[in-house]
């Protein structure tokens, strides 16, 4: 077998089907034989390099994501830093094209059923699981399926039993997934409940941010704390609360966390009793131009969901180019998009959102490895630690 190194890690070259079919690209003698293997270079704003976050620790320790295996993903809760760590850096290895892993879930059916609309969460599932060699079943819309005609979803749950494997479900009623959970014996990823949670958004999002400051997991003390600002509602935002509990994990790179919401109390009971365990010191503040000069990474959404419906955020919450950012402040925002956050700083160097949506791909697919419990066969056992 050929071996060559990188980074003090010795690649195989090809190991055909020793442990399960899988690839390893080969890093060319060429600069320019590198650069298809980077990222989409399509990309504007931002776009941090994964090879980057990898070079921290390149192997892969498989024991912390194993607690994933035939698991439902809830709550962002869920993960600890060493988890989200992992699963990142198997994110950047399959951004990088260094794993390419081929027909690895060729057995498995992702179902993905969205009673709520969607245009980058279904879709990066359904991508992620093609490109693993997996098939899709979709949902688009609760209008075709029996819900149409009062079916209950819990009837439509246990036919999700029958048909898939894994199950991905988005529904405006926070109690759905729980519920569902009772009768589901597949696991089933939370694509978003209501107000409540949506954790693989948090995971699209730690993974742009590790790859833009790879040391943020590792366990040194950072020597530049950052200051985290969120626009929004943690208490009834689905993405702002995932995010923000996963923000609690890096106590030490986050110097503090400043909620800008024009609600009174935008924390409610619950995120507050996470904020309460956290050591992070959480600010709230209700005008975000006083705020977001000090601020190292914005993130924001305007979407807040209330009952079945959904409102905007108030107009005060409001990005452009012309904003005093500081000079190495980066923006994150899940989009879809009003007019908080204008298209005049999609070219900017603050622009971190699209390479967001970008990643959500590759961590959707390290997280579907990580639940069919399929990282061994593609990963060769000199990237396993
Ligand atoms: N980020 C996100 O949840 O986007 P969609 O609503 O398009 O899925």
């Amino acid at each position: 077998m050929v071996h060559y190194n990188q980074h003090g890690v010795d690649y195989p070259v090809t190991k055909g089907m020793e442990k399960g079919e899988f690839m390893v690209t080969k890093p060319a003698a060429k600069v320019e034989h590198i650069i298809p293997n980077k990222p989409k270079m399509n990309l504007i704003g931002l776009c941090p390099d994964p090879e980057d976050l990898i070079n921290q620790q390149p192997r892969i320790c498989l024991q912390k994501l194993k607690p994933l295996a035939y698991k439902s993903i809830l709550s962002s809760d869920l993960f600890d830093a060493e988890m989200l760590y992992e699963v990142s850096k198997v994110a950047a290895y399959l951004q990088l094209k260094r794993i390419t892993p081929v027909n690895v879930l060729s057995d498995k059916i992702l179902a993905t059923a969205f009673f709520e609309p969607s245009t980058r969460t279904r879709l990066s599932f359904e991508s992620s699981m093609l490109h693993l060699g997996g098939k899709t079943l979709s949902v688009a819309e609760a209008a075709s399926t029996g819900v149409a005609k009062g079916e209950k979803l819990l009837d439509i749950g246990q036919m999700f039993n029958s048909y898939a494997d894994v199950v991905v479900i988005r529904h405006t009623q926070q109690k759905a997934i729980q519920e569902l959970s009772e009768y589901l014996r597949i696991p089933m990823i939370n694509g978003g409940n209501g107000s409540d949670e949506h954790p693989t958004q948090a995971l699209a999002d730690w993974y742009t941010l590790l790859k833009w400051k790879p040391t943020l997991a590792i366990d040194t003390p950072s020597q530049n704390q950052l200051h985290l600002g969120i626009v929004g509602t943690p208490g009834n935002m689905r993405t702002v609360k995932s995010f923000l509990i996963m923000a609690l994990l890096f106590k030490k790179d986050i110097e503090r966390i400043t909620i800008v919401s024009e609600m009174a109390d935008p924390l409610g009971v619950e995120v507050q009793s996470f904020c309460d365990s956290s050591p992070i010191p959480i600010y709230i503040s209700n005008d975000l131009q006083t705020v977001v000069s000090d601020l190292d990474v914005i993130y924001m959404n305007s979407i807040a969901f209330l009952g079945d419906g959904y409102r905007m955020l108030g107009s005060r919450f409001k990005l452009n180019k012309d904003t005093k950012f500081k000079k190495d402040a980066v923006i994150l925002h899940p989009l879809a998009r009003k007019d908080e956050l204008d298209v005049s700083l999609d070219h900017t160097p603050h622009n971190l959102y699209f390479n967001q949506a970008d990643g959500a791909v590759f961590i959707r697919q390290a997280l579907l490895l990580s639940i069919f419990d399929r990282l061994e066969q593609i990963f060769p056992d000199t990237l396993i630690a």
